[in-house]
């Protein structure tokens, strides 16, 4: 097992009535927790914005990921930060002028990733790949949580692994994983890898054991 794998709870599908107890019951290792942002713009969805950033960070010291799925990012990271987000992904197809917005969200001293769509190609970001610190391959369509995992979009996974060499970034992956998907996006190359539906369904502890050790 390689030794930065790291499963992401994403918070979409949280027991939000008792988020406080949800949240104390995500086992103490999972360092980082995923805050899916969705404008009902860029996504055929809407979730929330920095006030429940700003809740959770209340309630957790924990890293928090805010993966924001919404049109002009760079009108709105911000906010997010200003919440309590200690990670800021963007979209590849929202952005205009990609290396101020990374350059924006850095001075703010946040990790900084960029998002693919299932059929966005790694050539689009290549660009950036110095000057960042996570690349989030989406393994389904965004906007809603329980999905079916896309398999295709693990080729992605796999080039952005070998065009790494001495860079530094991490392979996230997002959508779909279970105990089964989970496998194959570490033996893609996934290092990060994000779960809803599957986390949260039962016992959240051993869903995330169980993604583990596939
Ligand atoms: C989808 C979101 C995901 C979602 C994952 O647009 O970006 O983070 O919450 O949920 P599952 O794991 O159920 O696919
Ligand atoms: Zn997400």
């Amino acid at each position: 097992m390689e030794k930065d794998i790291q499963i992401i709870p994403s918070l979409l599908s949280i027991d939000i009535k008792n988020l406080k107890k949800s949240i104390s019951s995500i086992p103490s290792y999972i360092k980082i927790l995923h805050l899916d942002v969705m404008d009902g713009h860029f996504v055929d969805n809407i979730t929330f914005g920095p006030h429940f950033v700003k809740v959770v960070r209340e309630l957790t010291s924990r890293e928090l990921d805010c993966h924001l799925m919404i049109e002009e990012p760079d009108r709105y990271y911000d906010r997010f930060i200003d919440a309590g987000a200690t990670h800021i992904s963007f979209h590849i197809e929202t952005t205009k002028d990609t290396f101020s917005l990374i350059k924006k969200i850095k001075k703010r001293k946040v990790k900084v990733g960029i998002v693919l769509n299932p059929e966005t190609e790694v050539d689009r970001i290549v660009p950036y790949l110095d000057h960042i610190d996570y690349v989030l391959v989406m393994s389904v369509h965004p906007g809603f949580a329980g999905q079916k995992f896309l398999n295709y979009t693990l080729r992605k996974v796999k080039r952005l692994k070998d065009l790494r060499g001495k860079r530094e970034y991490f392979i996230q992956i997002d959508g779909g994983i279970n105990d089964k998907t989970g496998k194959k996006a570490i033996k893609a190359g996934a290092q990060w890898l994000v779960s809803g539906s599957y986390i949260f369904k039962g016992d959240i502890k051993k869903n995330v054991e169980r993604i583990l050790n596939g």
